[in-house]
């Protein structure tokens, strides 16, 4: 058991609020019996805007400074006009001081990193606090030394990682874009990146800093009582008739290989009906939730008819079913779900179904660019997911579609914040800024935030098909870039840029992939699978010791309150009433989960870098062709000029070029390219060098303008628009660099 649990029983808490007048209100808490600083004071601070160094005056004279005042008298201290401390036997004269200091670095202009200072404090106050009562039971002769030993261990333990957060965050104020500054990204797609995964090239700021979390080792010291976790099937069920060949396609649906396009053909376009009835059910969700089926059926068709508005080649139906199915196997097989709640489960499968709920196939960015309805509604922030989770709610306000309507209100309120967060966090934008939370995350000593853990899960569904069979892989990006194009297509009638990887004519799919599955999919996958590691491994210990606890009791019969209501076991029993498979915590296999996407996402950057070949080659035939046919149309001239100029510029490289294509003509294609696109004198013509030739004119914004100027959708950048003899010299150093490959 964890020292700290077990032996100092000082239960001081911290609270920390920031009011509308910027106070920062801190309110201590002991409320302990045995610990003789049972007490509770609260204190709040102003930052004093006339100083600019934001120093907390300490004269007391009121004026929207701190005050500080050690009347014993109970009552709300006012905002602003004192800070009373009640009873506390520790000195006030200690307290404030100790407040002070801290925060006195805290500038008020920048109220994100004083959140994020004040969660860092609050670990070190509550430590100091815990050191405090080990005084003053060391003072009684109440601790034996093996006791007291555990506890500084953990309080250095603390410490340190208090330290180590602290300091990353000091000191770590990049994004882990950094990263992709290696040379081996073409810049187009490290500008797609970049505009789409963080919010440092976008308008869209970053999303204020959690509140402050106060669990501190709240899981690892739960009870390990569990109770198994029923799949059974359910009257309710008559809802819902399976065709057999539906019943046939959902027989791997606790599989990886699931092929949820055949589901869709099996139900005849219904895949999301289908995989929620069925999902439900097997949690036993139906039941437990007292979820009307006929409501569920209604509130599931009008999602599917809302997926289906847009016809959108990508955000549809089997997509949603895709994410819902993939949710059920990171719960199953990473053995989360044994750390959920029903209400979590319930709040996972819920939100997987809604995510991308009335998607009207265009990006955030397009919805900012062309001012529509939802980015006036949601002032440009998280645009599309802010309106799938309020458009799926609406659904539920209709009477014949309210599923949740017998959850209780503290369920009712629960599961709808989880779901918000949840849906807000499939914004692209806010990925690299999740995956450095939860790389933080795992080296923090306490308990992980479930809601964070929860939202990771669900993005790293909505970007999984990489990591799935390259059929299916393949089959889900083609349908992706159409949508991408589609938008690019509008883009260019209404005379706008286009977005990264919207011109049908010039997107590096193959390349772009790759990109995405280096420094999106595998990062996200690695730390889920860490994360899993951290969240099961002392579930597995419980398990193992309440196994031998509760060996003569039927697992069944064991109740316990709801944040306890887990299971060890899972029983998946199929609708069908086949055969029915254990899941135990004791079977999760980590390692095998790891070790299957990270083979699937190799097999499949090795299809795309073939395919990028490919892609080269049939450039090079394209343009050598071309090349031919306008020779004799050329002016000797002027040819030779436009050759001599782009010699000089394209010497960068060349003996590397040579050497590489001595041994790979093809490879040294797809090298040069790279190289060429990091070579920021070439990037523009080489990013011509990209398109096919009658696409120039829409590219407006190469990729060099992009890295000093920031994207165009930012409304800041002026249209660098390429002059028309910079397109021809283009053309031409184009034509001479096929040439040079190809002799
Ligand atoms: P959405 O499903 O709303 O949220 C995740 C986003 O990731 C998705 O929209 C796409 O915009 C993006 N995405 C998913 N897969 C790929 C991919 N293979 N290549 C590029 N972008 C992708
Ligand atoms: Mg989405
Ligand atoms: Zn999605």
């Amino acid at each position: 058991m964890n020292p700290v649990d077990s032996q100092v029983k000082c239960c001081f808490t911290s609270k920390i609020v920031v009011n509308e007048e910027e106070w920062v209100q801190v309110e201590h808490l002991c409320c302990h019996r045995d610990c003789d600083s049972h007490a509770s004071y609260t204190a709040y601070y102003s930052f004093n805007k006339e100083k600019p160094d934001g120093h907390l005056d300490e004269d007391g004279n009121g004026e929207g400074k701190s005050h500080m005042d050690s009347s014993p008298a109970l009552g709300t201290s006012a905002p602003g006009k004192s800070v009373r401390i009640f009873g506390m036997e520790t000195s006030p004269a200690e307290f404030k001081e100790f407040d002070t200091s801290s925060l006195e670095f805290i500038k008020p202009d920048n109220p994100e990193k004083m959140w994020i200072r004040l969660q860092g404090l609050q670990n070190y106050k509550n430590t100091s606090q815990r050191l405090r009562c080990l005084v003053k039971q060391l003072e009684k002769g109440e601790i034996n030394v093996a006791d007291l030993k555990k506890n500084i261990e953990y309080t250095a333990s603390v410490l340190e990682a208090v330290y180590i957060d602290e300091t990353r965050r000091l000191l770590d104020t990049e994004d882990e874009l950094s990263d992709i500054q290696s040379d081996s990204v073409p810049s187009e797609v490290r500008d797609w990146l970049a505009s789409t995964f963080t919010r440092k090239m976008g308008v869209m700021q970053r999303r204020p800093v959690e509140k402050p979390r106060f669990r501190s080792i709240v899981h690892a010291v739960q009870a390990g009582i569990f109770v198994e976790r029923m799949y059974r099937r359910t009257s309710n069920m008559i809802g819902l008739t399976y065709p057999a060949a539906v019943i046939s396609a959902l027989k791997d649906i606790d599989k990886w290989s699931f092929n949820v396009f055949a589901l869709n053909e099996a139900s005849r376009d219904h895949a999301l009906k289908f995989m929620v009835h069925e999902l439900f059910t097997r949690y036993d969700l139906i039941n437990r939730f007292r979820i009307p089926v006929s409501s569920l059926m209604s509130f599931v068709e009008a999602l599917e008819a809302g997926y289906s508005k847009y016809k959108n080649p990508y955000h549809n139906l089997i997509h949603a079913a895709d994410v819902a199915q993939t949710v059920h196997y990171l719960m199953l097989h990473t053995g989360i779900m044994h750390w959920f709640t029903e209400l979590d489960i319930l709040a996972m499968l819920f939100a997987a179904a809604i995510h991308d709920y009335e998607h009207t196939g265009t990006t955030n960015n397009f919805h900012i660019q062309t001012r529509s309805g939802v980015a006036i509604l949601y002032n440009d922030r998280s645009v599309l997911e802010n309106y799938h989770v309020s458009a799926a709610y609406r659904l539920m306000q209709e009477e014949e579609m309210n599923i949740m309507c017998n959850l209780s209100k503290d369920d009712w309120r629960d599961l709808r914040t989880l779901v918000i967060e949840m849906v807000l966090s499939t914004d692209m934008s806010c990925h690299f800024q999740q995956i450095k939370t939860m790389r933080n995350t795992l080296q923090q000593p306490e308990g992980t935030d479930k809601a964070k853990v929860m939202s990771l899960m669900l993005h790293a569904a909505d970007i999984s098909h990489p990591a799935k069979s390259w059929q299916q892989h393949y089959r889900w990006t083609m349908t992706l870039m159409e949508e991408f194009f589609r938008q690019g297509d509008s883009e260019a009638d209404l005379g706008l840029p286009f977005s990264p990887l919207c011109d049908r004519k010039s997107t590096m799919v193959a390349q772009s992939q790759i990109g995405f599955i280096d420094f999106i999919v595998e990062p996200t996958f690695s730390v889920l699978t860490d994360l899993a590691e951290k969240i099961i491994t002392p579930l597995i210990e419980e398990a193992s010791q309440s196994e031998t606890i509760f060996q003569p009791q039927s697992l069944t019969n064991i109740r316990t309150t709801p944040e306890t209501n887990r299971r060890h076991s899972v029983r998946s029993v199929p609708s069908d009433g086949g055969c029915s498979t254990e899941y135990s915590i004791s079977t999760v296999d980590l390692k095998c989960f790891k070790l299957n996407w990270m083979d699937i996402i190799q097999q499949n950057k090795e299809k795309w870098k073939e395919l990028a070949i490919q892609d080269a080659e049939e450039k090079i035939r394209q343009k050598t062709e071309q090349n031919k046919n306008n020779e004799h149309h050329k002016n000797n001239d002027h040819s030779t000029e436009n050759v001599i100029a782009a010699e000089d510029k394209i010497s960068v490289g060349c003996d590397e070029e040579i050497l590489e294509r001595k041994s790979s003509p093809t490879k040294s294609l797809v090298n040069q390219l790279s190289i060429a696109a990091n070579n920021s004198i070439l990037q523009r013509h080489l990013h011509t060098a990209s398109c096919d030739s009658l696409s120039w004119e829409h590219d407006a914004y190469p990729a060099e303008t992009l890295i000093q100027h920031g994207p165009p959708w930012n409304g800041e950048m002026k249209h660098i628009k390429d002059t028309e003899e910079t397109v021809n010299n283009s053309k031409e150093i184009l034509d001479y660099k096929v040439t040079f490959i190809r002799n």
